[in-house]
């Protein structure tokens, strides 16, 4: 049924159909006892499926990813289709307006979106006013942060503690943002030491607000020999966790196809194969001292389930969402169920690593992935 409605959105520009879908959350959101009851039918609420992570229970591993709800305050509507977490932001100190539009572009024979929308966003204490009223909240909130595009790269780590401070009551966990292609400079905070420099302040800051998670977001493009220093440097200095990964500026499998041309980052199927690699190359280096949210191409419970099993403790999904409609979530965890049924594992946490530990193969970065 999504199908029909789908090609009838799809008519529309991207961003006016993101406006109206938005408005509809929202009054989803606004109203606790519809959206409990929208989230009985949606959620499929079961023991095997919940997870304990960075001392947070999850009670589904399938998180939305960033960038649907950018501090706007959907959060609720969104829990109410059946997400086990939400992660909201990116979320800057002061408000910005993002890049000019068009700035979210559809390619969908290839399942993928590409998006610059440059962290639009109403800033860091406006979101804390909408999440302090969040009307319904049946699981983790995360709050994924960033900088604003002015501040100069030597001050970047004053803009993460202040957004940081502004969102601190409102978050269950937090995510330093260095990873998205459309602030310009921002992925060069992925140096180690600039890193170093915006982490080991904020997860003291964590830490004095009662031991917040803090996590941090990296992109698909680095090398791997970086992602490894980068999760050694994470438990260094103490983030709970690491997020693999943000789009891509690769175009990988949209040879050929005028929107490629766009700028931004593209999401969506084409990243699977290289989120798979990441996280089971992550995993084999740390195993569970540092777990690990997969996202990139999560479209059903086969492509979660072989997220889990490559080493991802939770795993997220937005382009995935926006294909799949209101459903996406119910599906991929009643499929997740099925398949712990089949392979006989009494839930998600026995899972964990399963193909990385067997060493089975996990699929390489398509080779188009050329970064
Ligand atoms: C339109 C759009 C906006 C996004 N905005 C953000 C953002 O603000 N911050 C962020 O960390 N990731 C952002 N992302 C990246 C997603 O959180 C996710 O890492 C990426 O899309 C890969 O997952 P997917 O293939 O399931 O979409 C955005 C993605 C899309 C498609």
């Amino acid at each position: 049924m999504y199908g029909l409605l789908r090609a009838f959105l799809f008519l529309f520009e991207p961003e006016r159909i993101h406006r109206f879908v938005s408005r509809l959350i929202r009054f989803l959101g606004k109203h606790a006892g519809l959206a409990a009851l929208l989230r009985r039918r949606l959620a499929v609420e079961d023991e095997r499926l919940a997870v304990r992570a960075f001392g947070l229970r999850f009670p589904s591993p399938l998180g939305l990813a960033a960038g649907f709800d950018k501090g706007e305050g959907l959060a609720a509507g969104l829990f109410a289709l059946g997400f086990g977490s939400v992660e909201v932001g990116t979320i800057t100190p002061r408000p910005q307006p993002g890049n000019p539009q068009p700035r979210m572009f559809r390619l969908p024979a290839q399942q993928a979106l590409i998006n610059r929308m440059g962290f639009n966003n109403a800033g860091a204490a406006e979101a804390s006013t909408r999440y302090r009223l969040l009307a319904f909240r049946p699981g983790p909130l995360g709050i994924n942060l960033g900088k604003n595009k002015e501040t100069p790269a030597e001050r970047a780590a004053e803009d993460y503690l202040a957004a940081f401070d502004a969102l601190a009551d409102v978050g269950d966990y937090f995510v330093v943002n260095v990873s998205s292609p459309n602030t310009p400079g921002l992925r060069d905070l992925q140096a180690p030491e600039a890193l170093r420099s915006i982490l080991v302040p904020l997860v003291a800051a964590a830490q004095a607000r009662g031991g917040k998670p803090v996590l941090l977001k990296l992109a698909p493009d680095l090398a791997d020999e970086d992602v490894d220093a980068l999760s050694d440097l994470a438990r260094e200095v103490g983030l709970a966790g690491l997020i693999l990964a943000n789009t891509t500026i690769g175009r990988p499998t949209a040879e050929g196809e005028p929107v490629a041309k766009e700028a931004g980052g593209m999401s969506g199927a084409p990243l699977l194969g290289r989120a798979l690699a990441l996280v089971s190359r992550v995993y084999l280096r740390h195993g569970s001292r540092l777990p690990i949210i997969g996202v990139g191409g999560i479209f059903d419970a086969d492509d979660a389930w072989r997220m889990i099993r490559a080493g991802a403790t939770l795993v997220q999904g937005y382009t995935g969402f926006i294909y799949g409609g209101p459903g996406y979530a119910h599906r991929i965890e009643r499929g997740l169920l099925r398949h712990l049924e089949q392979a006989g594992l009494p839930g998600i946490e026995a899972a964990v690593g399963l193909d990385a530990r067997e060493g089975a193969a996990t699929p390489s970065a398509p080779a188009r992935l050329g970064v």
